[in-house]
């Protein structure tokens, strides 16, 4: 959804990419006339990848190895996250992603942390079956969490391949339909990286790296994060919610590229007024790392859930 990024964030003076990947988003921010980006990325290999890709803007771009949880110093006119994995990740099989392409079990983003087949291999039952209910929205997931149990007690389970034949033959294959194993792999691969955890505590940070006017922006490609950003925004008081109905790909790109089907995105804009709020999650208590600024929600937001 690069155009819709361009039309948010285009030409403003800095802007943070929190997951940068491949550097395509922060090559069109710098194209669209955006004077610096900041790319960050937990995986070394993103952060390698953009940097080379955007040498040729010089110190307009800086590539940061890290999580967004823990972002850079601001301020910044826009924050973007564009979620999830990248083609990058998912295509090259010994990163342990993919369903279709057959690698070790492993699906960690910054290589840190256990992998999906020390979870697979040693998890009880029934976590297994709530990790896979929810994060992977996977009504079957028992039934996989049982398959799984006897499949490891004959012999580990390794391979993405394997992996993937366990809980094809647990649920059996729609024709026509998606991979059988596409939400367990989704649900594995948020619990490896704490993806939801990750965003929670990030979004309010990033609102406290705004400058006035500044602008975040989320993509999101299931309905677990997407969620989590419709909630943040609405129960935020610093901020104005641009987007009433999320953005979706325009059928021209879902033909380009596939995997830009399930995206949506969500904007919003920190007010003017916010600079002078104290307390609660304004951004100068997040700023200050106030623990109030990435806590629980507040009632409104409850609320607007
Ligand atoms: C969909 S890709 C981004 C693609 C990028 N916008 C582009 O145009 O090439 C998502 C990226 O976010 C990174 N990522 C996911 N969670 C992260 C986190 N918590 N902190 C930092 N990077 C993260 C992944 O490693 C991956 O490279």
């Amino acid at each position: 959804m690069a155009a819709e990024v361009v039309e948010l964030l285009g030409g403003r003076d800095a802007v943070l990419d929190m997951t940068v990947g491949a550097g395509g988003h922060a090559e069109a921010l710098l194209e669209s006339g955006v004077r610096r980006v900041v790319g960050l990325d937990r995986d070394p290999s993103a952060v390698r990848s953009a940097r080379e890709r955007l040498s040729k803007y010089g110190n307009r771009f800086e590539g940061i190895l890290g999580r967004f949880s823990e972002p850079p110093a601001g301020p910044f006119d826009g924050v973007l996250y564009d979620l999830g994995v990248s083609s990058m990740q998912l295509d090259r099989p010994e990163r342990g992603f993919g369903y279709r392409v057959d690698g070790p079990l492993d699906m960690r983003m910054g290589g840190d942390g256990p992998t999906a087949a020390e979870l697979v291999n040693e998890l009880p039952e029934q976590e297994l079956a709530r990790i896979v209910f929810e994060y992977g929205e996977e009504r079957q997931s028992r039934r996989i969490a049982r398959a799984i149990v006897r499949a490891r007690a004959r012999r580990p389970i390794e391979t993405t391949d394997e992996l993937a034949g366990v809980v094809a033959g647990a649920v059996g294959r729609r024709p026509g339909g998606a991979h059988p194993a596409r939400r367990t792999f989704q649900a594995l691969r948020i619990v490896v990286n704490r993806e939801l955890e990750e965003l929670t505590s990030s979004l309010p940070r990033a609102v406290g790296l705004l400058a006035p006017g500044g602008r975040v922006v989320v993509i999101a490609y299931h309905s677990l994060e997407d969620r989590i950003a419709k909630r943040f925004f609405l129960g935020e008081p610093s901020i104005r919610v641009l987007t009433k109905k999320p953005l979706r790909p325009k059928p021209e790109e879902i033909a380009r590229n596939p995997r830009a089907r399930s995206a949506r995105l969500r904007a919003a804009e920190l007010l003017p007024e916010a600079g002078e709020l104290e307390g609660g999650s304004s951004p100068r208590a997040a700023r200050r790392g106030s623990p109030r600024a990435s806590g629980p929600p507040r009632s409104n937001r409850e609320a607007a859930a």
